[in-house]
């Protein structure tokens, strides 16, 4: 990572660990953190039915709490949705918006993203926008034409929408044990910070963490977080066992 963003990571347990399952590993966790690097940003993204118990656990130790999603609307006939107010009366500031998963499976699309996005600002929630391409996309050259779109979701904010973080999660890579090169991962977050150069100018784009996602694991984590041009990661799987959360906050300090 590059002087001037502090590094951060981001475990998205995605539908894992219940409450009780989430205490045994906070309290494993934070045993290890005294011997963490401070500078260190750390994040946890458990499912919503969890936020609170893990929110309680995570009071005072500089561990922030996240959503993995929000709705688009701040209340209303929504059966088995989750709006922004609830999640900051939790206690979360930090909230995934556009994850490869839900693009996948709930072919959600920019629009509704941007309006996410607004709903998690109004609530005073940073977001953190996930972007990427799948193998057909690549292998087809069209990662630079997919990541435009998929950044179209900013659109809608006419300054940097405070808080942002961007997440650049290969879809090939997320669950794969096939991360991507660290100098490939680089690339890719040169191209992000463009489209956000184009945006808000060459300085506030250089403010903003893009992190990356993909398989990552103890063994990648230095050489991917030893780039420049990558500010730490969104982490499934490796971040469901304290010991690896653990040494990937260390490999990003
Ligand atoms: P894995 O680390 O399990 O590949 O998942 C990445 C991801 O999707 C994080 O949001």
């Amino acid at each position: 990572m590059r002087a001037g963003r502090s590094p951060l990571v981001v475990a998205n347990w995605k539908m894992n660990k219940t409450a009780r399952e989430a205490a045994a590993f906070a309290e494993e966790f934070l045993s290890l953190r005294p011997s963490l690097p401070d500078a260190v940003g750390v994040a946890i993204a458990p499912a919503f039915p969890v936020l609170e118990r893990l929110g309680r656990l995570l009071t005072h130790t500089q561990v922030l709490l996240a959503a993995q999603d929000v709705h688009t609307e701040s209340k209303g006939a929504f059966t088995g949705e989750v709006s922004a107010p609830m999640l900051r009366d939790l206690g979360v500031s930090l909230a995934l918006v556009g994850h490869s998963e839900r693009r996948r499976d709930r072919k959600e699309d920019e629009a509704s993203f941007a309006r996410k996005i607004e709903r998690l600002l109004e609530n005073g929630i940073a977001p953190l926008y996930c972007v990427g391409e799948t193998l057909e996309e690549r292998d087809g050259g069209r990662t630079d034409e997919v990541l435009a779109r998929q950044m179209t979701a900013l659109d809608a904010f006419g300054s940097l929408p405070a808080g942002l973080v961007v997440a650049y999660e290969p879809v090939w890579a997320i669950g794969t044990g096939r991360a991507a090169s660290s100098a490939m991962a680089a690339d890719t977050h040169r191209q992000i910070r463009s489209l956000l150069s184009k945006r808000y100018g060459s300085d506030l784009a250089a403010s903003v963490r893009i992190l990356y996602g993909g398989s990552v694991t103890p063994a990648n984590a230095v050489s991917l977080f030893g780039e420049e041009e990558i500010d730490g990661g969104l982490v499934g799987g490796a971040s469901l066992v304290p010991a690896d959360f653990a040494a990937l906050v260390k490999a990003a300090g």
